[in-house]
């Protein structure tokens, strides 16, 4: 469960007014055609589900690289989960990402890096039409095809894509690469929960029923009527506390962690928000910090900046510590010297987290007495935490963006430079200008 504590003047009563709102918006969002991520964590393919743990094990048989390939929705998710566990996982097989840029330098760093050793492909794109994962699977199809022949190198490519249309979904058919669907009722940006998060994520070394099981106890919190529990009060609150803050002119929030290892999960967050409430001239501009990196340089801004600034802190309860170390605990402490020549006589035999916690302390004291702090604290860095986060993110998003009458489920602006793109290239069917 995701504990929200907020340091700012926001009067309580005119929260709970918005939070009664924000909580009003949930039957609305649940029966919205593209709100399938609602009971995504309950209701899931069983079946699929399955097949993505077999599929799982040969990919970890065979091959030192998974490549997986995908951009937006269809990249962020598994990144950010990935990336945050990166110190307790374990696979044979190490995730690659591609087809998130269309830089020469990327490719040849993935083409270095995988050198002659054995690789598998999951490509995956909902449209199946996207321009820059469709190239880049061409590119590593061709690896594939060179180093495995084309029989065993359709067997290495695992395909997640729309159910029944788009050029990829056409192409697996006909090649009959090992299919996961993005169901149609879940886009991009909601879909970690689906095959396009979980095969990558399963590969990882990720455990995919805990991630789920995570995101059930949110689900839980809302799917049943009347709500009422710590656990949506929480979601509810975050959603309106944003709104609030909107109103009163912040226009901009910044979601960071004191765990470098968060960073693609803020990007992950950053899109879902991004996408989802920047459109008809509305929104909350999203960004990201890692702290302490960026209070060396974004610090000077929120403490003295231009006050259009909220920040929203992600924080454990239990220090986040690597597993399968032989430190006690897992923790470094502050060596011992003979000589207290640096000054540090006074950290000697502190551990690192007790240090960090307490520079998470100081900057919520010292930023909060500037702009608006939100601080979302996480019970530890665990697949669960991070399963209940992904989900409370989702519907707090889709709230935001229903209370300031917005789409929560569209992204006309990344549809027209994906057209403008075609039509530059010289696509057929893109002659005129978006
Ligand atoms: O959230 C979204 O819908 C987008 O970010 C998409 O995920 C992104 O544009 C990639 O689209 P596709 O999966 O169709 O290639």
């Amino acid at each position: 469960m995701i504990n929200l504590k907020l340091h700012s003047d926001i009067d309580a009563s005119a929260l709970a007014v918005q939070t009664s709102s924000a909580e009003n918006l949930v039957p609305e969002i649940r029966s919205d055609a593209m709100a399938g991520w609602f009971t995504l964590p309950e209701d899931y393919d069983k079946k699929e589900f399955e097949r993505i743990k077999t599929c799982t094990k040969k990919i970890q048989s065979d091959s030192d690289y998974l490549v997986c390939i995908g951009i937006g929705g269809s990249y962020l998710g598994h990144r950010a989960v990935i990336d945050a566990l990166s110190s307790q996982i374990k696979s044979r097989t190490k995730i690659l990402y591609s087809g998130n840029n269309i830089s020469t330098i990327e490719f040849q760093k993935i083409f270095d890096e995988i050198g002659d050793k054995d690789f598998s492909v999951n490509v995956i794109s909902k449209s199946g039409t996207t321009t820059e994962p469709a190239v880049a699977f061409r590119i590593f199809k061709e690896k594939l095809f060179e180093k495995y022949g084309e029989n065993e190198a359709f067997s290495r490519i695992y395909a997640t894509t729309d159910a029944e249309t788009g050029a990829l979904h056409d192409e697996s058919l006909y090649n009959h690469y090992e299919r996961f669907v993005v169901p149609d009722p879940v886009g991009g940006r909601y879909s970690v929960l689906t095959a396009v998060g979980l095969l990558p994520l399963a590969v990882a070394g990720v455990d995919i029923d805990e991630l789920m099981a995570g995101a059930r106890e949110e689900e839980a919190a809302v799917v049943t009527e009347p709500i009422s529990s710590t656990i949506a009060d929480s979601i509810f609150k975050y959603a309106s506390i944003r709104h609030i803050l909107r109103s009163r002119n912040y226009d901009t929030e910044v979601l960071a962690s004191f765990e470098p290892c968060m960073e693609y999960f803020e990007k992950w967050w950053q899109q879902l928000f991004g996408e989802s409430e920047g459109k008809e001239d509305k929104g909350i501009f999203p960004a990201t910090a890692v702290y302490t990196t960026d209070l060396h340089s974004l610090g000077q801004y929120m403490q003295q900046g231009r006050p259009n600034i909220f920040e929203t802190i992600i924080t454990f309860e239990n220090n986040p510590t690597p597993k399968n170390t032989n430190r006690v605990n897992g923790e470094i402490v502050v060596p011992k010297m003979d000589k207290d020549l640096d000054g540090l006589g006074y950290l000697e035999d502190k551990e690192l987290g007790f240090i960090n916690d307490k520079a998470e302390a100081a900057t919520m004291t010292a930023h909060s007495e500037h702009i608006p702090v939100i601080e979302l604290e996480l019970p530890d860095l665990s697949e669960r935490s991070l399963g209940s986060l992904i989900y409370f993110f989702e519907l707090a998003c889709a709230i935001s963006a229903k209370l300031q009458q917005v789409n929560p489920f569209d992204q006309p602006g990344v549809e027209a430079y994906k057209n403008e793109m075609f039509r530059l290239l010289k696509k057929p069917g893109y002659s005129k200008s978006a």
